[in-house]
């Protein structure tokens, strides 16, 4: 955990091969020597200065998912190449009106994404402020799944797999096989969920609670929201508030989730989502005598809904074409950095239609600029801001983005980040 100090963290991170995965070494990648990397934790109106040190065999750089930052300067730059042996200084001013909550960290170089967090290259990112919660507990859960041979060597999918967007054999919590986590009854346990599976969707429960669920996407809710099942697609976020009031083990489950497949050879192609069985990510040890459960905070500090004067509409189509043209589009192009596939004015808001004309989901991830999903058409926007919405095969979502801050260039992308080292992924400039 590295903590800011007088609105300044200033941090190394060092990405090299070599680290301990699911309790054993293993050849996964680290940053400073662990998979997960260190949690970097600053406020709202810090500078957040990473110098990226690259010490695997191939170009990476880094990316602060979701944060709500410039895209100019190199904060939020996904065009950024770090050869092997050199290393880069990322300079990201956090807004001092940043919303609090959960973010994480990851490595953007196009083509090898999925690969480099799937070698374990990953970290969790918090920006804290005094709104936070009183809780007995707040601890990260970062969800990453790899598969591993015998020796600890990670193993890559097949091309067929890596189209569907692979799903690793082993899901880890903070790089842990089914950590447990243990409460006293009575206590309230803040959780905050990252799924940072290159394509798994998780379809979360918890044996004998509802889920509490407090943040989206780093976000606050305007109240707590209870859930039996919560779906968090890759790159997703959920903050959680865990209350037992009873002695228990309570696995934290996963249970399968159809996604969709390539479609000619069905099962065979999907990433494994669909033909598995619940995966268990952890369970909650409660031990103590039974206390009921602390109350809930009936409201919560989310932030403003954005005005609903929409400049300009825009429908974008996620597609991917089958036989010898097999491809993952965006309306009909495959990713170019030179290209500016949409300009928009700084100040306006607009309305976007994702539309998924594929057999299998795709998350829809813009970067710098947080959206609300309109659901349904028509009606006013959910008063939730998010950074990753799933678009279902077939279906289409509607996003209100305000563009009201933050020049510069950036992208969006599908967030089974197979997908998006396919092509998967387009520009926007903000000017
Ligand atoms: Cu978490 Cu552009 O990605
Ligand atoms: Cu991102
Ligand atoms: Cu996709």
């Amino acid at each position: 955990l590295l903590t800011s100090r007088d609105g300044l963290l200033e941090v190394t991170l060092t990405a090299a091969p070599g680290t301990q995965l699911a309790g054993r070494e293993s050849s996964a990648w680290a940053y400073n020597g662990t998979s997960p990397g260190p949690t970097l934790r600053v406020k709202a109106g810090d500078l957040l200065r990473v110098k990226l040190v690259n010490n695997i065999d191939q170009p990476t750089n880094l990316h602060t998912h979701g944060l709500h930052v410039s895209p100019q300067a190199n904060s939020d730059n996904p065009f950024v190449t770090v050869a092997p042996g050199n290393s880069f200084d990322y300079t990201i001013a956090v807004p001092a009106d940043h919303p609090p909550g959960t973010y994480w960290y990851h490595p953007h170089h196009h083509g090898t994404v999925a690969d480099q967090i799937f070698a374990g290259l990953a970290g969790a990112l918090l920006v804290q402020d005094g709104l936070d919660l009183p809780v007995d507990d707040d601890i990260v859960l970062l969800v990453t799944d790899t598969t591993l041979d015998g020796a600890g060597n990670v193993i890559p999918p097949s091309p067929m797999v890596r189209m569907a967007g692979r799903e690793g054999e082993l899901v880890l919590v903070n790089g842990q096989y089914q950590p447990v986590i243990t409460a006293s009854p009575g206590t309230t346990h803040r959780w905050r969920i990252i799924n940072g599976c290159v394509s798994r969707v998780l379809d979360l429960r918890l044996e004998g609670h509802r889920l509490t669920q407090i943040a989206l996407d780093g976000v606050f809710l305007p109240a707590p929201a209870e859930h039996d099942r919560l779906v968090l697609a890759p790159g997703n976020r959920a903050d959680l508030l865990v209350r037992p009031a009873d002695s228990g083990r309570y696995a934290l489950i996963s249970e399968p989730y159809d996604r969709g497949g390539l479609g000619m050879m069905g099962d065979m192609m999907n990433g494994g989502s669909a033909t598995r069985g619940p995966v268990t990510l952890a369970t909650l040890h409660s031990q103590g005598p039974a206390a009921a459960a602390p109350p809930l905070p009936a409201t919560l500090p989310a932030p403003p809904v954005p005005p609903d004067t929409v400049t300009a509409r825009r429908q974008i189509t996620f597609a991917t074409g089958m036989g010898m043209g097999m491809g993952f589009t965006i309306d009909g192009r495959s990713f170019d950095p030179d290209r500016d596939d949409q300009r928009v004015q700084l100040g306006t808001t607009e309305e976007w239609t994702i539309v998924n004309t594929s057999r299998m989901d795709h998350p829809f991830h813009l970067h710098a600029w947080p959206f609300h999903v309109l659901t349904p058409p028509g009606t006013s926007p959910a008063a939730v801001r998010q950074d990753v919405v799933l678009v279902p095969a077939g279906g289409s979502v509607r996003l209100r983005i305000p563009f009201t801050d933050f020049a510069g260039r950036s992208v969006y992308h599908c967030h089974i980040l197979d997908h998006e080292d396919l092509g998967m992924m387009a520009t926007v400039n903000v000017s």
